[in-house]
């Protein structure tokens, strides 16, 4: 089933009976299909909640607007050379070392992580992760998922954003829009519990629902927030929202200084 009004993508995303399309659980230790099945993203139920609690207590710790202006300064000290910033300020922020070697392996396991599709490059990337996550604090499993689950989305946001940004009208306006209008994660599945059936909740189609946006094609950062679905709803939106929109915005604000000297 696809799902593409706004109304039931927010109903089936509140429903406890549709979960996450399971994950395998039998995999090799260090590997990607292992890391998938520890963690909070591919969960359900009671282990889900003790799971996404502990990347929520995480994601307290780290200020918004400290990764802003870290991924500003980044951005200016690499000359506008803007991807794997976010991967670095926020492995730096969470405890890693921010050498490029976190960089290249979040790029090398992020896209396994999300579609499951496993590979030796990726299976090496995992194992190199936990190793540069064993010489930081408690919780590696979690750290290295919000490096991964970050790092698509938040790229992708700001190529969306650079495609639209233009003269004046400000950072934070760009980013709202470019979220309902171009989310970077396109869709999103559920599997029912019971009965198996599968659905595909179609995001870019939700976001532009007439029924909730007025002129839902045209992008208008004048709209300033708007309901979008982009960070998801219900039992598992986003955890990290306010992270990634202060993430892309630094980079950003870097870029467009660059543009003006
Ligand atoms: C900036 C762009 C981002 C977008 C558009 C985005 C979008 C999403 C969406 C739609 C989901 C829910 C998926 C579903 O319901 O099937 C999700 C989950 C998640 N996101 Fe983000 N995300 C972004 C950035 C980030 C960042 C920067 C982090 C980490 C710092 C992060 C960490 C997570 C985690 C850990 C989950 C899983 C939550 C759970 O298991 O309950 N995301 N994200």
């Amino acid at each position: 089933m696809l799902i593409t009004r706004h109304a039931e993508a927010r109903a089936l995303l509140a429903d406890p009976r549709y979960v996450p399309p399971p994950v395998r659980q039998d995999a090799e230790a260090g590997t990607l299909a292992w890391l998938r099945a520890q963690v909070s993203r591919f969960s359900s139920g009671q282990v889900h909640a003790e799971r996404r609690r502990l990347l929520t207590a995480l994601l307290a710790t780290l200020d918004a607007g400290t990764l802003r202006a870290a991924a500003r300064a980044l951005t200016l000290e690499r000359e506008g050379a803007w991807r794997g910033v976010p991967a670095t300020v926020l492995g730096v922020a969470l405890g890693f070392d921010g050498d490029r070697r976190l960089a290249e392996a979040v790029r090398a396991a992020a896209t396994g992580y999300l579609s499951g599709e496993e590979s030796p490059e990726a299976d090496a990337a995992v194992t190199e992760l936990v190793r540069l996550a064993a010489a930081a604090p408690p919780g590696p499993v979690a750290r290295i998922s919000l490096l991964l689950q970050a790092h698509a989305a938040t790229e992708g946001l700001i190529a969306g954003a650079l495609a639209h940004a233009g003269p004046g009208g400000g950072v934070d306006a760009l980013l709202h829009e470019t979220l309902r209008h171009d989310p970077p994660l396109t869709a999103t599945r559920r599997v029912h519990r019971e009965t198996g059936a599968e659905v595909v909740i179609d995001l870019v189609a939700a976001n532009r629902d007439p029924d909730v946006f007025g002129a839902p094609e045209a992008f208008d950062a004048s709209r300033g927030e708007t309901p979008h679905l982009t960070f998801g709803a219900g039992v598992r939106p986003c955890p990290a929202s306010r992270h990634g929109l202060a993430l892309a915005a630094g980079v950003l604000e870097a870029l467009l200084t660059l543009e003006e000297r």
